[in-house]
């Protein structure tokens, strides 16, 4: 795509493969103690097409009634949310570029047949911190535009162990995930894509 709003920056093969394995061993430990649910719509209580969970202080939940937030506590079992894992901890230390930790790591997972829409991150109060987001298995193509709707987007491809960070001047760019290319990676064995994305919400 041309070029994208400073401060937004794509790291192809970031993570290497056993970097990958490991964070997924982590996402299972995750899942486990905080199990993937279906987000609904604000208002219309349309459900998302992608399951999620989080770990962290805050998880970003939404649902009919209250529509998008951060809570620290899992929407169906009410139990605060996991931990963040170090070895994600340590991964914002080294390029978020920011002085404290992410309070929210928000864990998406796509079904091959799941997407996106094109929305801004803006449910943060402390928009100097990025948004630090990895890729990890099928491929994806992720849609970057400005600052409003309408603003021109292009796209590109994520694919397993890519990161990118939506930081700096493009902090609240509106993005989205088009679609996902099934069968493009080995490391989830039923397929589908995990997006990890560590958040700051206060400053
Ligand atoms: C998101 O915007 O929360 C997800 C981005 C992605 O899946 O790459
Ligand atoms: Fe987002």
């Amino acid at each position: 795509m041309g070029t994208l709003l400073n401060g937004i920056r794509h790291l192809p093969d970031y993570l290497d493969r056993a970097a990958q394995e490991r964070l997924i061993e982590l996402v299972r430990i995750v899942v486990a103690e905080a199990p993937l649910y279906t987000p609904e719509m604000p208002g219309t209580g349309r459900p998302m097409s992608v399951r999620m969970t989080n770990c962290g202080s805050l998880g970003w939940v939404t649902d009919r009634q209250q529509g998008y937030r951060y809570q620290p506590f899992h929407p169906v079992t009410k139990k605060p949310w996991p931990a963040i894992p170090a070895e994600l901890l340590d991964l914002w230390e080294r390029l978020a570029g920011y002085p404290k930790p992410p309070e929210a790591c928000l864990v998406n997972f796509y079904a091959d047949d799941a997407k996106m829409g094109l929305h801004q991150d803006r449910d943060e109060t402390e928009f100097a911190a990025p948004v630090l987001s990895i890729s990890l298995g099928n491929t994806c193509l992720f849609r970057v535009g400005g600052l409003n709707r309408k603003d021109p987007t292009g796209s590109f491809r994520l694919s397993s162990g890519d990161i990118v960070l939506i930081g700096g001047e493009g902090r609240l760019a509106f993005h989205g995930v088009d679609r996902i290319y099934p069968g493009t990676s080995m490391l989830l064995k039923n397929g589908g894509r995990i997006n990890l994305t560590l958040r700051r919400v206060n400053s």
